[in-house]
């Protein structure tokens, strides 16, 4: 694959760049990449398109063992068939998963977050208790001792996300330990959103499924995984919940009842031929992103006012912009010609993502772009900024 060749795609209405059409923005935002799919995953839905009814689908054979065979080769953990079950997004999984505890109950929320985390307790009408993450030496923290410092007795969920977004940590086994040990001692389920696993910047490090620590560890843990975040295909909308204890399972499986429709069977085509063909795409896209993000880190990090984390996995830096001195970092840069995440939305004000998923050409005009904008701030007088 050449990442290099951009692909246009403007006229279809994509989320990413409908949001500034019209305006020169390069959109640096939400959670895609700008690259084709891997070749499988667009002839297996031409194929599947020829077939004129698109009724009601299972998911096949095919898919059950070529998911259960990604999670196995990628993080050794063997899951049986009857602990996965296919669902139309990660969102829709933890939303669940948030009406799992009783209505007097707290769930836990890490802060800051991927924002529909946040509303995800609402939603339940559930109380919501804010855990704050530091950030110890250019890395957001989320280990037992920041848990143990912040949550409340009342409290019997953990929304986990690992690796985590926004910030990019990838989570130790002795971090994921002291968390787990943590939930037991306190009878609080986690549910682990691991949308991003298969994004590791570091090839000697590797993402842990945190059900996959110890029985313990699966007795009480959610899993959310999916093939969308890996081989960009987030808008076929197929993912996974995976629960190795059957009495939470049942649970879980009641919470959804008549509210989470059947996965679309696009959704299933796509991730079946992404998870059987997609290997070698994925190694490659890694080493495209690994050299983006080591290209933007560096800009970034030479950048006046601009404290960017270097993030250990996913396809996205997480950004302190608070010393820039503007009012609204997300503006200043809009007005500028880059679109990126604004923190306030994850509950950081005057902080910043940016997705550096997307041909380095653009990557190189985005920094520019945001270098040249920086510029301007020395002529303007504090009170205009
Ligand atoms: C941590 C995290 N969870 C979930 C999602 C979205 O998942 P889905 O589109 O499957 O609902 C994203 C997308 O950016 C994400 O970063």
């Amino acid at each position: 694959m050449n990442f290099d060749r951009p692909v246009d795609r403007k006229g279809t209405s994509s989320v990413k760049w409908e949001w500034f059409k019209g305006e020169d923005v390069l959109p640096l935002w939400v959670a895609d990449m700008d690259f084709a799919a891997p070749e499988a995953v667009t002839t297996a839905l031409v194929r599947r398109a020829g077939h004129p009814v698109y009724g009601y689908t299972l998911p096949s054979d095919a898919l059950y063992e070529a998911a259960l065979g990604h999670i196995e080769k990628h993080f050794g953990w063997k899951v049986e068939r009857d602990c996965l079950l296919f669902i139309p997004g990660v969102v829709t999984g933890f939303n669940v998963a948030a009406r799992l505890v009783g209505e007097t109950e707290a769930i836990a929320v890490p802060s800051p977050a991927y924002p529909p985390f946040l509303s995800a307790a609402k939603n339940a009408r559930r109380e919501m208790v804010k855990v704050s993450l530091p950030v110890e030496n250019g890395r957001l923290v989320i280990n037992r001792d920041v848990l143990e410092a912040q949550v409340t007795p009342e409290t019997k969920l953990l929304m986990l996300c690992s690796p985590y977004n926004p910030g990019g940590t990838l989570l130790t086994k002795e971090e994921l330990s002291g968390i787990v040990d943590f939930c037991e001692e306190r009878d609080i389920l986690i549910c682990s959103d691991e949308i991003h696993a298969d994004l590791v910047m570091d090839e000697s490090r590797k993402h842990i499924p945190t059900a996959s620590l110890s029985k313990v560890a699966a007795a009480r843990t959610v899993t959310l995984m999916a093939p969308s975040k890996t081989f960009n295909i987030p808008g076929l909308g197929c993912a996974m919940a995976i629960i190795e204890d059957e009495t939470l399972r049942t649970r879980f499986k009641a919470a959804m009842d008549g509210i989470v429709p059947y996965v679309n069977l696009m959704g299933y085509e796509g991730a079946t031929a992404a998870y059987i063909h997609g290997s070698p795409w994925l190694k490659e896209v890694l080493s495209y992103l690994k050299e983006n993000r080591d290209y933007a880190f560096k800009r970034l990090a030479a950048m006046k006012g601009l404290k960017p984390l270097l993030p250990e996995a996913t396809y996205l830096i997480w950004m302190d912009a608070r010393d820039l001195g503007v009012k609204d970092p997300a503006a200043f840069f809009e007005a500028g010609g880059v679109g990126l995440s604004d923190g306030a939305h994850f509950d950081a004000p005057g902080w910043l993502r940016l997705n550096f998923a997307c041909t380095r050409a653009v990557l190189q005009e985005a920094l520019d772009r945001m270098e040249k904008a920086i510029e301007t701030l020395k002529s303007m007088p504090p009170a205009a900024r």
